[in-house]
């Protein structure tokens, strides 16, 4: 009998733009402090991206990943760019990355679960390695929020930052390695609590919406915690449980940025210290599909993420979507 065909990544890469808005910028536009920032969501900086779109973001990323490969990029099979700003409605962005990036034989789409998309990309990217036609499948989380964060809204305009991060996926010969299992929910309930209110077929662009300022970022910040906070610990603590993984063998939680106090509840209930979660918050804010991929990056890069270390990734986010993934680290 065939052994059945597990997905590993196999590279990543990333890009932040330069631009750096720390929390002194936004006392100066809204009425807001460093401190409360900082208490309420963890975060001191975050990026901006002040030309190009979501899919430049993508290409940086994957251009950054791809650096150190020697593979012709006719091999790659196919493009999944996991974002909630792509540059138009369509064509999809990831058209746009195939071009650019130059993947003559590749196929693409745009995948759309917020800040749980990165995750729904992985497991779609690994579900289509696993059925054994594609070898080479690339994953990008790019998301330009700068175009859609309202700058006078306080609630919002310090939490979001514009980045991109994107992983290589490839059929993996020990199966010790890769993706083992997921966890991935949806719940319409979530459908008001976070979202764009206009510019869909439910309420096209008119003078109006853009004078009411619905083309923006709008969040019950207080109601999507709390769903949030006990929606990522339970699937975490699930993936665990499901595959008998106990806290001792997670080498990481990866988890969404969105708010350093979902975070550590989260590892607390899944019974993990801080130093075993990977957290970039502070630097980038919340930076929707491209969180996790970047902690990923940064932490393999700096030496902190090992060949055989158990990862449990996991993300919330607006939909409601939610989430979290087993997999065993298999780069060295
Ligand atoms: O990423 C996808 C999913 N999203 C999330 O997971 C985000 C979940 N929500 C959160 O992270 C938090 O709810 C926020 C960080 C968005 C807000 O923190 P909070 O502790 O829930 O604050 P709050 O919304 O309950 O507001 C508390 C107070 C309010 O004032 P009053 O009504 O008590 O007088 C807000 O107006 O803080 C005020 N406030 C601010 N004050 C200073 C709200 N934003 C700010 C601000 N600076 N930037």
């Amino acid at each position: 009998m065939q052994n059945k065909i597990k997905a590993a990544i196999t590279a990543v890469g990333m890009y932040v733009p330069d631009k750096v808005l720390d929390n002194k910028y936004f006392e100066s536009i809204v009425d807001t402090n460093d401190e409360w920032i900082k208490t309420r969501t963890g975060i001191s900086e975050r990026r901006l991206m002040e030309n190009g779109a979501t899919s430049d973001m993508a290409v940086y990323a994957i251009e950054d990943m791809l650096k150190d490969k020697n593979f012709d990029r006719d091999e790659i099979d196919v493009i999944i760019v996991s974002t909630v700003t792509p540059d138009m409605f369509f064509p999809a962005t990831a058209c746009l990355v195939q071009e650019k990036i130059g993947a003559n034989n590749a196929w693409g789409f745009d995948l759309s679960a917020a800040c749980s998309g990165f995750l729904f990309a992985l497991q779609t990217g690994a579900s289509l390695i696993e059925s054994g036609r594609y070898k080479k499948v690339i994953v990008v989380g790019s998301d330009k929020m700068s175009a859609i964060t309202d700058y006078t809204d306080r609630n919002t305009c310090i939490l979001f930052g514009d980045a991109a991060s994107a992983v290589l996926l490839e059929p993996t010969e020990d199966d010790k390695y890769g993706i083992h299992d997921s966890i991935l929910r949806v719940d319409g309930k979530g459908k008001e609590a976070l979202y764009m209110k206009a510019g869909g077929s439910a309420l096209p662009a008119s003078h109006e919406t853009v004078d009411n300022k619905l083309h923006y970022i709008y969040q019950d910040g207080k109601a999507v915690f709390k769903v949030a906070v006990k929606g990522m610990a339970d699937v975490s603590v699930e993936i665990m449980e499901k595959n008998n993984l106990h806290s001792d063998e997670v080498a990481y939680l990866v988890p969404h940025q969105a708010n350093l106090r979902i975070i550590d509840a989260t590892a607390q209930r899944m019974g993990l210290s801080k130093d075993k979660v990977m957290i970039n918050i502070d630097k980038y804010g919340n930076t929707t599909a491209a969180t996790i991929p970047l902690c990923l990056t940064e932490y393999y890069r700096d030496g902190k993420l090992k060949k055989g270390d158990n990862l449990v990734l996991a993300a919330f986010g607006a939909g409601y979507t939610w989430g979290s993934m087993y997999l065993t680290w298999g780069m060295d």
